[in-house]
């Protein structure tokens, strides 16, 4: 049996950074999220807002032209890039170099979406989270992972983790193939569920927080935004997942006695981000 280490309180407080009084958004870093499609913009919108409300400075977000208003609506506090097709990315382009780029909520899988993210991974450089849909293409195309920064972050649900590496028959044969996907490709995996474990080669961390009432859409998107966000500020890519998943799952513990499971949603995720950093 491999170790596994839980994350807990004392193992978050000896990763966590305290703001610095006298920082300005310039310095608290600059995050891009790409995805939404027509019908997903949602999606798009609540990893962005889910992004400003984990502590990052400045949050940019690039979305089909379909997306331009709603997320110029929904989440003011953003900047919107556009691509030239409506419904779908099919070319990603934008002129300043963000701290992190998180990719891949509501994207969908139209084939000039493939090739939008083939020449995005070509070219980045970005520290960067990848989840959904950008997991989705990616599995179909396995000769690209050659070219993620080291210690990409992969946030996949089941059915994504099952298309990257195959079918497992038990827990320990799923956290070992995850473990051997992590080391060929030098990710970190997250692979979410209940709880959510954390894989960076042959560690394996396994999440204390978070509860049943996750099981709604759209969390998963809100946890992208929260990686992102710490990814931006400079923290290690395995920071960044083991603190996104511990403070996303105690937002759910925090909401729980006032939502009950069945009415939470994943917006009571983003209103409690800063109860969960108390
Ligand atoms: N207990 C604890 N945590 C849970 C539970 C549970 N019973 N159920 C779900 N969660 C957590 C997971 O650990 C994860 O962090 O909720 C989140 C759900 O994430 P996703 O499965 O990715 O769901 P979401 O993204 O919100 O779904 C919307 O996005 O990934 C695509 O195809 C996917 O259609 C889906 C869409
Ligand atoms: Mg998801």
């Amino acid at each position: 049996m491999r170790p596994i280490l839980p994350i807990n309180k004392s193992e978050i407080l000896k990763r966590y950074k305290p703001i610095n009084p006298n920082t300005h958004k310039g310095i608290q870093g600059h995050a891009l999220l790409i995805g939404g499609s027509y019908g997903k913009i949602g999606a798009i919108s609540l990893a962005s807002k889910a992004c400003l409300k984990t502590g990052c400075g400045l949050v940019s977000v690039f979305v089909p032209r379909c997306g331009y208003k709603i997320i110029q609506t929904a989440v003011p506090e953003v900047m919107v890039l556009n691509d030239v097709s409506v419904k779908y990315i099919t070319r990603i382009v934008f002129d300043f170099v963000p701290n992190a780029i998180g990719i891949g909520p509501g994207m969908g899988q139209d084939i000039e979406t493939h090739t939008a993210l083939h020449r995005f991974v070509k070219t980045n450089k970005v520290p960067l989270v990848i989840d959904a849909d950008g997991l989705n293409i990616l599995s179909q195309n396995k000769q690209w992972l050659t070219f993620l920064p080291e210690k990409t972050i992969f946030t996949p649900h089941q059915k994504e983790l099952e298309r990257l590496i195959g079918q497992w028959d038990s827990i320990a044969d799923k956290i070992e193939k995850t473990i051997a996907f992590s080391k060929q490709n030098n990710l970190i995996m997250v692979m979410k569920g209940a709880p959510t474990f954390i894989i960076d080669g042959d560690t394996i961390y396994e999440n204390t927080t978070g509860n049943a009432a996750l099981a709604t859409a759209g969390t998963g998107d809100v946890l992208t935004g929260m990686i992102t966000s710490l990814l931006a500020q400079s923290y290690d890519p395995i920071d960044a997942a083991i603190l996104g998943v511990y403070l996303h799952g105690l937002t759910a513990d925090i909401a729980l006695p006032e939502t009950g499971y069945q009415s939470f949603i994943a917006s009571d995720c983003i209103a409690n981000i800063g109860k969960a950093y108390l």
